[in-house]
């Protein structure tokens, strides 16, 4: 019930002391529009680039430090506005913490990096309002039904009273998610979950959205319906995506633009269809990955470890 799910809601968001902390608290804007037929309400705005500002994500010098460990190292690489972009790279490459420093999770140590506009240091708030994040690690919430996870989201990104059902219901429907709205999210599939916090990280029309190996762990259905839907939400709406995947396919299918990290730094940047040419007429993204990733190596134990962790959860 939507007033028995607001009040759990409210308690829920009392007890994890308002909006502010922590990975699912990063605040996104998804004005949805019901003159789309069959999918968003009528309040979703195609969003429009922030005033000066040249790319959606602009990194100068990007560093970020764990004691001596640099997995950081001076990036620089500018995401345009509409873009989807893949962040590949091997296991302890340094995509996670590059998404922290941009999502405004973790300071760089170095660098500078702006989003939508606004510099991830000096305006973290305003940078939050415009972006989405869908961890690599699941952020949905169990205990909860799917509808009660958009509530909590809808409220931590302030969205108004009087538009909040509407736009969950509206959420629910592009994510084909809504005859399952009123179930436990432990009880739905992974590639549902990974759908649901699509809608979560989406339900106030983020400028850019953050995407931490989205469908890791999928089916080949599962992981081809976010494909769809990360499409659509970036033809429709004009968001700008910025994802990382181990998927050489997902890369191929959804990126336009590619950046392979290697140790912290970018080894290389282009269109799929240029990196492959710029290894052999006929080569695969694979082997583009393979050739400036050094993934013989194979990643460290403990990434390793970690990556399968999140595939078993997720499985
Ligand atoms: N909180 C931390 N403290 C210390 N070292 C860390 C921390 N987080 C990440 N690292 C290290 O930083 C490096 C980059 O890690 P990161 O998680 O960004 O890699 P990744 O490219 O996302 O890898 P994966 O593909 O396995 O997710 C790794 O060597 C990792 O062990
Ligand atoms: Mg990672």
């Amino acid at each position: 019930m939507p007033e028995a799910a607001e009040a759990s809601t409210r308690r829920r968001i009392r007890a994890a002391g308002g909006i502010a902390s922590g990975v699912d608290c990063v605040g996104v804007e998804l004005r949805q529009r019901r003159a789309l037929p069959g999918i968003l309400g009528p309040m979703f705005q195609r969003r429009k680039p922030e005033p000066g500002a040249t790319g959606a994500i602009e990194m100068t010098g990007l560093t970020l430090q764990f004691g001596t460990l640099v997995a950081v190292d001076h990036i620089d690489c500018q995401v345009p506005h509409g873009e989807i972009f893949g962040l590949l790279g091997a296991n302890g490459a340094g995509k996670t913490s590059t998404i922290k420093m941009l999502t405004t999770l973790l300071p760089p140590s170095a660098g500078r990096a702006c989003v939508a506009g606004y510099d991830v240091v000096a305006a973290p708030a305003e940078v939050r309002r415009r972006i989405g994040y869908v961890p690599q690690m699941l952020s949905a919430d169990g205990a909860l039904t799917g509808y009660e996870n958009l509530l909590l989201s809808a409220r931590l990104y302030g969205v108004g009273r009087a538009t909040r059902r509407r736009r969950i219901e509206d959420a629910l429907e592009f994510m084909g998610l809504t005859a399952f709205a009123h179930r436990l999210v432990k009880t739905y599939s992974g590639g549902m979950i990974r759908r649901l916090e699509l809608a979560q990280a989406t339900l106030h029309q983020p400028k850019v959205l953050f995407l931490d190996e989205p469908t890791i762990g999928l089916d080949p259905v599962a992981r081809r319906s976010v494909w769809e839907r990360l499409a659509d939400l970036n033809r429709e709406f004009g968001i700008t995506i910025l994802l990382t995947t181990h998927d050489m396919e997902e890369a191929e299918q959804l990126c336009r633009d590619i950046a392979i990290l290697h140790a912290g730094r970018i080894a290389v940047r282009g269109r799929p269809a240029e990196l492959k040419a710029s290894i052999a007429p006929t080569a695969t993204l694979d082997q583009v990955f393979a050739h400036y990733s050094a993934m013989s190596e194979g990643g460290r134990l403990r990434d390793t470890a970690q990556t399968r962790r999140t595939a078993r959860r997720l499985g």
